[in-house]
């Protein structure tokens, strides 16, 4: 099963492309985790997207085409994998053809995360993440056991850079300028379903499963 998660800033992909990882044992490739960890390793590559990141603008398609390339080449993705942030943009799209069609491979569904902005704004602001596993929470909706502390490794959990009310309205835009005409791609293709992702994260898990072929 090969996957694709579209869908705006703190729509919930994050946090279901992991529980789905969990339930069918196909990886979450999420490029904003990937890019992440470049920046806090202090890498070329985590050095050059860092300021397009805390600006929320898109880092150039060069810098993730070869990030994601080079993950969908890994042993873990032939049986599958879910693509959370990555394609953006209609080059980015054509682009994963290109690597997938090498490879003997296609898309098999495109889920989008329909959500509104107003909810958009509440969970990001609320967002707390740990900087070592990844482990997303909200200090409301799925706070931790300890507050402030990661429940899996203990390490102290962060606010991201970007999930201030400016950037997070900026990346909102962006979302709708160059990632939403991907809607329109993939609908044209017969690859897209939409999910109604302002539900609690179970209800958005039970969809998914139906997506993948479960019975609810
Ligand atoms: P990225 O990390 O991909 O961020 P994003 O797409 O903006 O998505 P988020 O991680 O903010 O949200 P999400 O949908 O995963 O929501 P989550 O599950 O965390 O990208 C960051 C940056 O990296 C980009 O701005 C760009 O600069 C760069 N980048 C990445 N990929 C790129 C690419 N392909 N090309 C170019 N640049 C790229 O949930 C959010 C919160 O809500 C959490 O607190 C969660 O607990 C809570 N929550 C989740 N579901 C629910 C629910 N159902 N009900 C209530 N609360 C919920």
């Amino acid at each position: 099963m090969r996957l694709i998660f579209l869908g705006p800033p703190g729509a919930g992909k994050g946090t279901q492309a992991v529980r789905l990882e969990e339930h069918f044992g196909i990886p979450q490739i999420a490029s904003g985790d990937m890019l992440r960890h470049a920046v806090i390793e202090r890498t070329p590559l985590g050095l050059k997207a860092k300021e397009y990141m805390d600006r929320g603008d898109l880092v150039p398609d060069d810098v993730t085409d070869a990030l994601v390339g080079e993950r969908l080449g890994m042993k873990d993705a032939e049986k599958g994998f879910i693509l959370d942030g990555y394609p953006r943009n209609v080059h980015q799209a054509e682009f994963l053809d290109e690597v997938l069609e090498e490879q003997g491979a296609r898309i098999d569904r495109v889920v989008r995360f329909e959500v509104d902005e107003a909810e958009i704004i509440a969970r990001l602001s609320g967002r707390r993440i740990c900087p070592v596993c990844d482990s997303v929470y909200h200090v409301v909706a799925k706070p931790p056991r300890t507050e402030g502390v990661c429940d899996l490794d203990a390490a102290a959990l962060l606010q991201r850079q970007d999930d201030t009310e400016e950037t997070i309205r900026h990346r909102f835009e962006v979302y709708h300028e160059q990632t939403s005409p991907l809607i329109q791609f993939y609908e044209l293709q017969g690859l897209l379903t939409t999910i109604n992702a302002m539900a609690t994260a179970d209800e958005v898990f039970d969809q998914l499963r139906a997506v993948a072929g479960e019975s609810r």
